[in-house]
This record gives structure tokens, C-alpha cells and sequence, in this order.
């Protein structure tokens, strides 16, 4: 590693650089160089071989004018040490001088394309490279030339850059080796290290990778490279194709929803699951004893089921929280706290309020986001993408499903750092690997729904029930309904209908009760028994095989039979699907219902 150091203000600089590089010499001393620019003379150029520190007598009697300048003391890298392999290295004019630190890996051939366009080296070093790619595009803008030039180099760099041509300015860029700008009275430094700024300010701002800064004597700013993403949606995703609606187009995908979240991420026979995206905080997940689950509307219900996955299959206490309750509740916080951003859009304004909210207070941030560069995804710490791919339907239907397959994953994920074991892990991951198929299993029977919507579309309300890891899925089956066919549809929990929903219910009054065959099921029954004992009518989400419950209800829907944690993710397909048939029928737009839209971006 070497020292590089840049000063501009209102002192002489040599004395400023020469300082600094005495107090960076442990970062590489087989030579140093200096340049100082001036306005009336030719630059300042002395480039030595060997210690700083054995030519304090030298340099002492040196009478350098300036106020801009830069200054590099040297661990050789790429050129034999020599005075011509010192830094700073400059371009064919001698305008534009430059001290690096890093490495340029294809300097060879960036070097080689230079000289066939008459460029003249004068040393071995990559580094040099870069002052001529800089007088290469070089247009009456230095910081423009530098990014121009950085964007043709592979490898690393921390660069201070200054010019004949510009001198009442420096350029500074960064790429994996540091540098910090020391912001001083009336001055300003740079420098690959801060024992090098100390003396002279103690405010500094570490550029960032792809920053390029911009010091004047009064002023400076830094320039953020945004580095390009590529959109994955084909065109044709964002089409309705030969589909009547987006919200139709958008259930009748949601098996490929699934399969597009756990693709390339289940590992069977470990019993585990690859999330790259969490990757860079895996350790810390390790040490959280809490977690709290954040998102909005149908995102919230997919937080909901969430909490009762991880709480059970990863032993971890969770909290599911409606985002804008989150964001103005006192938080109960400590460092083994993390937090789970849920949102399809990534730009929900209650959810990233609260993500905010828990980044001030240092809290672990974790988005689980379908829109890929959204800000949900740039300001979280880490994250999964759900990949369902563009959801335009107001509507929120394949990715909710995304966002369920992901919360299993995270379970598994969770789990496996913890105690639970490798046949559970395999268990989960495998049936996991199997739930798209049985979605589409249950897409088959869209006529058969579709003809239930028709059977109830004159009822004018419809109570939603379940239990368990079904209490959320009955809150969004009675979302879905109410947000685009406009009735009164309420969700709750089936144990809490003897509490006070079980006044609502007459003839008049459907229900639709999630019963699949689990470990709540005969509690379900029992509130299915209340309701009909009551005169009221009852539509069943049973799992396949069980027959006797047609004697107790009026309409039964059947999924397939699959975990317990994993029911949801089959169990919402055909609230879906009655949602969206019974909106038809009422002739409502369904993929823009009134008074909604697709991402709720205020507050
Ligand atoms: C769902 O059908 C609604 N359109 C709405 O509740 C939505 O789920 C909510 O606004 C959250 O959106 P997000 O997932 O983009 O954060």
C-alpha cells in the first residue's frame, strides 16, 4: 500500500504534503515524489528513490511556492523502484499529474492502446496509465476526464488528481483503496490516511466506492457513480397478453412466483437454503434473539404468517407490525433485534419510514423486495429479492405468494443456524420444492370457483376465518375482496368469533372458513359449527381427502394436503381467485380498483 496525500487552501503546500508523508512512510517507503502547482511557473516535480525521513536536510532547503499540490510516498507494485517509477506520474503534455494507490490490472492493455495512439511513457508503472487516459479525455473539466478514464479501468484505486490546466483544483476517486477528505478552515486535504489529516482537521468524510471528489480553495463536492442494473422483466412480462386482466394474468403465474423465489436456493440434502443476499450479514443473524417483521397491506399479511413460521421452525420471538403503526410505536429495541422490511413495490412509504426509523437506531435491516433497485432494496442492509416479476394489477396477488415462499426460506435459513435439525430442514425444503406443482393443482379448479362467485355474488358482506398460519391468509382473502369488488368483507381469527363476529352472522352473512387438515383444524370445525348452527353459510378451504367436511358446510374448495407452515402459500390461491371472479361479475376495474393504487408512496 502507499501514502498518498493532497492539499489545496491557503498555505504554502509543500510543507503540508511533506508532514504528511512523514507521517505515512509505514505504508511504503522505497521512494516519494511531490508535485506543486503554481500559477506563475512550472509546476513543482522532485521524485526520489528511497526514505522520506533520510531527506529531511534536502527537502528543508527547498523553496516550493504553491497552494495546490500532491504527494505520494511508494510500495512498489507494478515497475522496479526508480525515480522515474516515483509518483506523481504525469501525461505526454505534463499538465496533469496523479498519485495512485492500488492497483490497475488492465493497464497492459489500456498501456498498449495509449502508445498506438501516440501516447509516450516515461515509466513501468500502471499507474501511469491513468494520467494519460485522463489527458485522453481531458475537455476543459478534470473531474469529468477522470471519470471517464476510471470508467475503462479494472482493479483498484484510491487517485488524487491536479492539472496545470485547472490549477485551482483537485480530483479525488476512489475504488476499494481509501480516501479521506479532510475539511479544514479555508483548506481542504485528501489522503489515503488520516495520520496524514490529523494536524490539520479532525473533520473528515471517507469517500465512498465509485465517489469522485472535488476540492476547491473554497469549496468542494463529490460525484456518486451509480452503477447500472439491468432490469430482468422482459417487455412481454408487462403485457396482459391474451388475459381478460393483469390481476388474472398475475394468480395464474403466482405457481411460476414460487418457483422463480426458491429457484437455485434450496439445498435439499443439507436440509438448508442459499441466500446470497444475506450472505454479508450471516454472522450477525447468527447472534439475533428477536426479530420484527414490517410491511403494508397484503405485504403485512405475508409479515403475519411469517411470525408464525419463524417462531416455530426458527425458535426466534417475532413481532409482525402494520408499517404505519411501526413507525410511530415506541420500540422495545437491543443489538440482538433485527428487523424484515416486506414490501413488492420497494417504495411503500410506511414500510421505509420504519426501515429508516430502525437504521438510525443501528438496528440490522433486512428488505425482502420484489422491484429490483428500489429503495427498499438500496437502503437496507441486506436482502432477498422475491423475483416474482412485474405485478401491475393494484392488487397484490404472485407476490404475495413470493413473498410467503421467502418467508419459509428465511425460516429454513434462520433455523439451520440454530437447532433445527437436518431432517427438518430437508423436510420443509423438499415439500417447499413441491409447492409449485400443487399450486397449479388448485389453479385448475378456477371454473369450479369461478362458478362459486357466481353462486354468492348477490351477498353484500362476508366474514373471512382462520387460525394459526390461516388467520393472516383470512385478513387477505377479505383485502382482496373488499379492495376490488368493492363489499364489506372483514377478516379475523376463527377463535374470536364467539367474541363478537358471531353477531354479524346470518343467511345474509357467508363465511368463508379456512379448514385444512392441521393442527387447528378441529377448533375451525367448531367455529364452522357455530355459524351454521346459526343459520349461516360456509365455503371451506379443505385439504384434499377429506370428505366429511362436505356434510358440514355449503361449499368446500380443496388444496392439496402440504406442512402446515407451507399451507398459506395454497391456501390464498383460491381467495384470490374468488376475489377476482366476483369483482368481474360486478363489473368493477379490476386491475384498477377506485381510490387505490398500486404503490402507496405517501403517507
Ligand atoms: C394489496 O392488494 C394492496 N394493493 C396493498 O395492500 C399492498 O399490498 C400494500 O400497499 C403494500 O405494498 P408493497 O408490497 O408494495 O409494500
Amino acid at each position: 500500500m502507499c501514502g498518498i496525500i493532497g492539499y489545496i487552501g491557503r498555505k504554502p503546500a509543500f510543507p503540508v504534503l511533506k508532514s504528511g508523508l512523514e507521517r505515512m512512510e509505514y505504508r511504503g517507503y522505497d521512494s516519494y515524489g511531490f508535485c506543486v502547482l503554481n500559477n506563475k511557473d512550472e509546476p513543482f516535480l522532485y521524485k526520489r528513490t528511497g526514505k522520506i525521513s533520510e531527506a529531511e536536510h534536502e527537502l528543508s532547503n527547498l523553496d516550493v511556492k504553491g497552494n495546490i499540490g500532491q504527494a505520494h510516498t511508494r510500495w512498489a507494485t507494478t515497475g522496479t523502484v526508480t525515480g522515474e517509477n516515483a509518483h506523481p506520474h504525469f501525461d505526454c503534455q505534463k499538465d496533469i499529474f496523479l498519485v495512485h494507490n492500488g492497483i490497475i490490472e488492465n493497464y497492459k492493455e489500456l498501456k498498449q492502446k495509449l502508445i498506438t495512439e501516440g501516447h509516450r511513457f516515461t515509466s513501468e508503472t500502471d499507474t501511469e496509465v491513468l494520467a494519460h487516459l485522463i489527458e485522453k479525455y481531458f475537455n476543459n473539466n478534470l473531474e469529468q476526464a477522470v471519470r471517464r478514464a476510471l470508467k475503462e479501468v479494472r482493479g483498484t484505486y484510491g487517485i488524487v488528481v491536479i492539472s496545470k490546466k485547472e490549477p485551482q483544483k483537485i480530483v479525488a476517486a476512489r475504488l476499494s483503496s481509501p480516501i479521506i477528505l479532510g475539511i479544514g478552515k479555508d483548506e481542504f486535504l485528501v489522503a489515503s490516511d488520516p495520520a496524514a489529516i490529523v494536524t490539520y482537521t479532525r473533520q473528515v468524510i471517507n469517500l465512498d466506492d465509485n465517489e469522485i471528489a472535488v476540492l476547491k480553495p473554497d469549496d468542494f463536492f463529490i460525484l456518486k457513480e451509480k452503477p447500472m442494473v439491468s432490469i430482468e422483466w422482459s417487455p412481454k412480462e408487462v403485457e396482459k397478453k391474451d388475459y381478460p386482466h393483469f390481476m388474472l394474468k398475475e394468480i395464474m403465474e403466482e405457481p411460476d412466483a414460487i418457483e422463480n423465489a426458491i429457484r437455485g436456493r434450496l439445498i435439499i440434502k443439507e436440509g438448508t437454503v442459499k441466500l446470497g443476499g444475506l450472505d454479508s450479514v450471516s454472522e450477525r443473524l447468527k447472534k439475533i434473539n428477536r426479530l420484527i417483521l414490517v410491511a403494508c397491506g397484503t405485504a403485512g399479511y405475508a409479515a403475519k404468517v411469517g411470525k408464525y413460521m419463524l417462531e416455530e421452525y426458527a425458535g426466534i420471538f417475532t413481532d409482525a407490525d402494520i408499517g404505519s403503526e411501526f413507525r410511530y410505536r415506541k420500540h422495545i429495541l437491543d443489538k440482538n433485534t433485527a428487523s424484515v422490511f416486506v414490501s413488492q413495490s420497494g417504495e411503500t412509504a410506511d414500510t421505509l419510514a420504519g426501515l429508516r426509523e430502525m437504521k438510525k437506531k443501528g438496528i440490522l435491516t433486512i428488505g425482502i423486495t420484489n422491484v429490483i433497485g428500489s429503495s427498499q432494496t438500496r437502503e437496507t442492509d441486506a436482502g432477498i429479492y422475491t423475483r416474482s416479476g412485474p405485478e401491475i394489477a393494484v392488487a397484490s396477488t404472485k407476490a404475495f405468494l413470493g413473498q410467503l415462499s421467502t418467508l419459509a426460506m428465511l425460516t429454513v435459513y434462520l433455523g439451520r443456524q440454530r437447532d433445527m435439525s437436518l431432517v427438518m430442514g430437508r423436510r420443509i425444503v423438499s415439500e417447499l420444492s413441491r409447492i409449485p406443482d400443487l399450486s397449479r393443482r388448485i389453479l385448475s379448479k378456477a371454473p369450479e370457483i369461478k362458478k362459486l362467485a357466481e353462486k354468492y355474488k348477490e351477498f353484500k358482506n362476508f366474514w373471512f376465518m382462520g387460525r394459526k398460519y390461516n388467520f393472516p391468509i383470512a385478513l387477505e382473502g377479505a383485502l382482496k375482496l373488499k379492495e376490488i369488488s368493492y363489499l364489506h368483507a372483514e377478516g379475523g381469527p376463527g377463535g374470536e368469533l364467539k367474541h363478537g363476529p358471531l353477531a354479524l352472522i346470518d343467511e345474509n352473512f357467508p363465511v368463508i372458513a379456512l379448514c385444512p387438515s392441521d393442527s387447528v383444524y378441529n377448533k375451525m370445525i367448531s367455529n364452522v359449527e357455530e355459524i351454521k348452527a346459526r343459520g349461516g353459510c360456509v365455503i371451506a378451504v379443505a385439504t384434499e381427502g377429506n370428505e366429511q367436511i362436505k356434510e358440514l358446510v355449503d361449499d368446500v374448495i380443496y388444496i392439496p394436503k402440504t406442512l402446515e407452515m407451507l399451507t398459506p402459500i395454497l391456501s390464498v390461491i383460491p381467495l384470490h381467485l374468488f376475489a377476482y371472479y366476483m369483482a368481474v361479475l360486478l363489473g368493477h376495474d379490476v386491475d384498477k380498483p377506485r381510490n387505490l393504487a398500486k404503490s402507496v408512496t405517501v403517507e
